[in-house]
């Protein structure tokens, strides 16, 4: 039997996907150890390998079959639009993707005025602006700590994930459009849906089984 192996996005999902997994019977402790620099992990008895790689990475390694499974939040997807499947919504790290900045940007947008926009989503905030709203706008990548751009005068807005919405609080800043809600997903390389079918199959489904 061939090793599966998982992609998991470092932070703050890995907590809730090795528990999800435990439920599954699919054990795994080393890959939530702090103290190891170790970057892969096996479980011998279920032939399955489990590495943890940047949020954006997952879906790489998954379209390109380094991983077979890839769990990650939808918005990485929503960003990287890579050829996977995306099989499973884990309803877990549920947040929204907005368009923020101080109160007064929300005339900026209400008026489509040509404005800067930093984000972690490029690919995400063009398709919001240039798709949906049509709405020119100058868009600027950034790596995190996005909340700065506004306030330093690098941008008018932000776009960017927000969960309980105290980032933005601390830093004056509001949510002033909403994009869309996220959470987690499970993402599959497409061969390896074709030739690991059966057990990946039960993987889902057990998955799917032990959702809250
Ligand atoms: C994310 C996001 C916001 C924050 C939102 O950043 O980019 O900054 O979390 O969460 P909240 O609404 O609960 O405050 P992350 O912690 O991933 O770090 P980063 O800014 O370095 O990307």
């Amino acid at each position: 039997m061939r090793y599966l192996t998982f992609a998991l996005g470092k932070g703050r999902l890995v907590n809730q996907t090795m528990e999800l997994l435990d439920k599954c019977g699919i054990t795994c402790n080393e890959v939530t150890d702090k103290n190891t620099r170790k970057l892969i992990f096996t479980n011998e008895e279920l032939k399955l390998k489990f590495f943890l790689a940047k949020g954006p990475d997952v879906p790489t390694y998954v379209e390109y079959g380094a991983a077979d499974i890839g769990i990650v939040g939808e918005d990485t997807i929503l960003e990287e639009q890579r050829n996977v499947y995306e099989v499973l919504d884990l309803g877990f790290g549920k947040c929204r993707m907005c368009v923020a900045g101080p109160k007064s940007a929300k005339e900026l947008l209400d008026h489509h005025e040509m404005i800067r926009v930093a984000s972690k989503y490029p690919n995400i905030a063009k398709d919001y602006f240039y798709n949906k709203k049509n709405q020119t706008v100058d868009i600027i990548k950034l790596n995190g700590s996005v909340e700065l751009g506004p306030i330093v005068g690098l941008s008018d807005v932000i776009v960017d994930i927000v969960e309980t919405g105290s980032t933005l609080k601390a830093n004056g800043l509001e949510v002033l459009e909403e994009i869309c809600p996220l959470s987690a997903r499970v993402i599959v390389n497409q061969v390896s849906m074709q030739i690991e079918t059966d057990r990946i199959r039960k993987l889902i489904k057990a998955m799917k089984e032990n959702l809250d």
